[in-house]
């Protein structure tokens, strides 16, 4: 299996990877307006592709927070037929290492709160940075710091309009 990032030729497998891994919900949208939306970075878009076919897909793109750009990872998604082989973990340790080698100083993430403390995430309440909505949970609204925890990073994350249009803030 090879982690790379995704090419043109890839849209509509990562469509297909998506709609199985979130079976009623419409994550292929949030995925699409990303894309189109400014600030979308196709090396951060990347594809777990096992003999020529994509298995899974995790996205990293731009958000607000105390008026600094950072990133979110969102979606993260593998196939069904491929799940618990390691590979939604080569996918968020790749691109933390990306991350980590453009000097990011933080990833934000929305999710299973029994998953991503396993890569370093920690609860962002915890260091003053404030969840969009209220119909987040607090436990499933994490950082991981990819440098020295920085106060310059606190307060409310702004998403940007994507995540709105594809409802993607909150369960
Ligand atoms: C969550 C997901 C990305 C994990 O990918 P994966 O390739 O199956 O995971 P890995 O093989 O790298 O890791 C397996 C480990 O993750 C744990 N794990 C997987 N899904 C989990 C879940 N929903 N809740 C808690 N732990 C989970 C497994 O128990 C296993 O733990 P272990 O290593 O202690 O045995 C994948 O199950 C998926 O696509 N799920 C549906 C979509 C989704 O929920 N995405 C995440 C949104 S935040």
């Amino acid at each position: 299996m090879q982690i790379r990032p995704e090419a043109p030729g890839d849209h509509q497998a990562i469509r297909d990877v998506l709609d199985a891994a979130f079976p009623g919900e419409d994550v292929t949208l949030l995925v699409d307006l990303i894309r189109a939306a400014d600030g979308f970075d196709p090396s951060l878009s990347l594809v777990a592709d096992l003999d020529s076919r994509v298995i899974g897909h995790v996205l990293f793109s731009p958000m607000t927070l105390g008026g600094h750009t950072v990133l979110s990872l969102a979606p993260l998604g593998v196939h069904p037929d491929h799940h618990g082989k390691g590979v939604g973990t080569a996918l968020t340790e790749t691109g933390l290492a990306i991350l980590a080698d453009r000097d990011e100083p933080l990833v934000i993430v929305e999710g299973i709160p029994a998953y991503y403390p396993r890569f370093g995430f920690e609860l962002a309440s915890r260091y003053g940075i404030d969840k969009p909505s209220d119909h987040v949970p607090d436990e499933a609204f994490m950082v991981k710091w990819l440098g020295p925890v920085d106060d310059r990073y606190r307060g409310a994350v702004v998403y940007p309009q994507p995540f709105h249009d594809a409802g993607a803030i909150g369960p």
